[in-house]
Order: structure tokens, then sequence, then C-alpha cells
């Protein structure tokens, strides 16, 4: 059963524009899985969920980098080195490994490249197939993290709406591009639901497992008040079967979707 507890940050970083990443101490939340996240309590009881963007079980450490959309990422933005902030987690079903021997390719888009750089962190070091990472956002100075992907030896491919940087236009031209090249190759995404559904169609069926994470907005986090569901597979005549993406995602198979 998920429990709140307390995590001291230790770092915080202004990673661009509006991106704030926090680094919190905490030998619970550094067991985490890629694509698992963190529920913060903000003022008004309300929790937030937060992708872990590193995971440093050795250091006990993790990452937290989020965008300041609303007034609970504007209160976490305000934070200070030393403080702790109430949390929950790791929570939810993150990544599983990559496939050995399979190419692989990485899809982040805005907010949602934090947890794919940590599953690349994790499992990308020694691989012998390639790897690609394809990151996209709306303007160029929101495609954070590009130097942490580099630092690993992967030279991501930028993607933006409005052409600042990088290709114009979005991910998925580069993602049909890699596909073409590598049909085989396995999948990890995660970014706003259209660019999610896009790629669900891009990738051909030749491709290893999809593994998609949502971003859905959330309420307990722990599977209690269904503010997250979403429409699964079966469709049956009665309709979609629908599930949590707090506790059953936000990491799903492809094939387990209906977009
Ligand atoms: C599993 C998961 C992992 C996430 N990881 C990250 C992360 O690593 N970094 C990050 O910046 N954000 C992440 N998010 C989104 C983040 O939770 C929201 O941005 C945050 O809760 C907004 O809170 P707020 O109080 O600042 O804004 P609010 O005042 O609640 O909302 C401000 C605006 O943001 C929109 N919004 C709020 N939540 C979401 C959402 N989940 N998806 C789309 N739009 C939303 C609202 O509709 C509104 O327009 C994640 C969400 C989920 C479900
Ligand atoms: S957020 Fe409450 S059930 Fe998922």
């Amino acid at each position: 059963m998920a429990h709140a507890f307390k995590a001291t940050i230790v770092e915080v970083r202004a990673v661009a524009p509006d991106h704030v990443e926090l680094l919190l101490e905490s030998p619970e939340l550094s067991q985490a899985i890629p694509g698992q996240f963190c529920h913060v309590l903000t003022p008004g009881m309300l929790r937030r969920p937060i992708s872990f963007s590193r995971i440093d079980a050795q250091r006990h450490q993790v990452g937290l980098l989020f965008q300041v959309v609303g007034s609970g990422t504007a209160w976490l933005a305000q934070r200070a080195v030393g403080e702790s902030l109430d949390v929950m987690g790791p929570l939810g079903r993150g990544y599983e490994p990559p496939v050995d021997g399979r190419p692989w390719l990485l899809v982040g888009g805005g907010v949602g490249i934090p947890p794919l750089f940590a599953a690349l962190e994790r499992w990308g070091a020694g691989r012998r197939q390639p790897i690609q990472v394809v990151l996209g956002a709306r303007r160029g100075d929101y495609l954070i993290m590009q130097d942490d992907f580099r630092a690993l030896g992967v030279t991501p491919v930028l993607t933006t709406d409005d052409g600042s940087l990088g290709q114009r236009g979005t991910v998925i031209p580069a993602v049909i591009e890699w596909m073409v090249r590598q049909p085989e190759s396995e999948v990890m995404a995660c970014g706003p639901t259209p660019m999610l559904a896009a790629l669900a169609s891009a990738v051909p069926a030749s491709a290893g497992p999809v593994q998609l994470a949502l971003e859905q907005r959330m309420g307990c986090g722990i599977g209690a008040c269904l503010a997250c569901v979403v429409p699964a597979q079966p469709v049956g005549p009665e309709g979609p079967r629908y599930r949590r993406v707090c506790t059953e995602g936000p990491v799903f198979r492809r094939e387990e979707l209906v977009f």
C-alpha cells in the first residue's frame, strides 16, 4: 500500500524557461523503475504526478523535472535546497526493460522527455544494437535534457512545432524514417496523447514492443478515485474497457490502448 513520506531537496536546477528540476534524496524513491512517477503534495492538499527524470539507487537520489503550468508546479518551482516534500511513490507501472538484440527507439515530447532519459540511463549502457532518440517540443528552448542524452553518447534528433530548433513539425517523420531503416526496433515513448496516438499508428507491426507512457490528469494516484481512466482493449459491444493510468499505467503496451 502506498504511503506518504518526506524527501529532502538536495539540488534545484533551472533547466530551461519555465522548467525546473529538483533532486531529492530518498532511499524509497530511488528504487523506482523508469516510467514510474512520484505523487507530490502541493498546497491545498492536492498531489501532482511527476515522472522520475533520473534515478540513482546508489546515491539514493531521484530527479523530478517539470514545467510550470499552474499553481502546483509554480509552488514546486519555488522550493529551495534543504526543504522537504511530502511524496508518495514510486507509483504506477514503469517501462519493461528493452529486449536484447533489437534496435531501440525512444521518443519524448515536451515534459514526456524526462522518463525516457531515466530509461536510457538505466538500460542504455553496453547495448550493441543501435539506439535512436527523437525529442520534440513546441519551441527550441523547451527541448529539455538534450545535453544529458549527449552525455550518454546518444545524439538526439530534435523537432519543434515552430521550427526554432531541429526539424520543423512533430516527431512523427523522424520516427517513420527510423522505422524504415530499423523496422524491428522496439519503441518507448512518453508525451501528449495526440503524439502517442500518432506514434501508435506510425510504428509498423514489424516493430518489437511499443510501450507508451500516458500523461493523464490524476486525483488520488493510487487507484481509488477513477479520475485517470482511459479507454482500453478489449472493446466489446458495450464499448471499451477502462483502465486506471495511475495503477495499471502510466506505461501501457500499444495493443492495450484505444486512441
Ligand atoms: C504519470 C504522469 C507523469 C507526469 N510527469 C511529468 C513530468 O515529468 N514533468 C512535468 O512537467 N509534468 C508531468 N506531468 C504533468 C503534471 O502532473 C502536471 O503538469 C501538473 O499536475 C500540473 O499541476 P499544476 O497545479 O501546476 O497545474 P494545474 O493548475 O492543475 O493545471 C494547469 C494546466 O495544465 C493542464 N494539465 C494539468 N495536468 C495535466 C496533465 N497530466 N496532462 C496534461 N495537461 C495537464 C491543465 O489542464 C491546465 O491547463 C505528469 C503527469 C502524469 C499523469
Ligand atoms: S488517480 Fe485516482 S484512480 Fe487513478
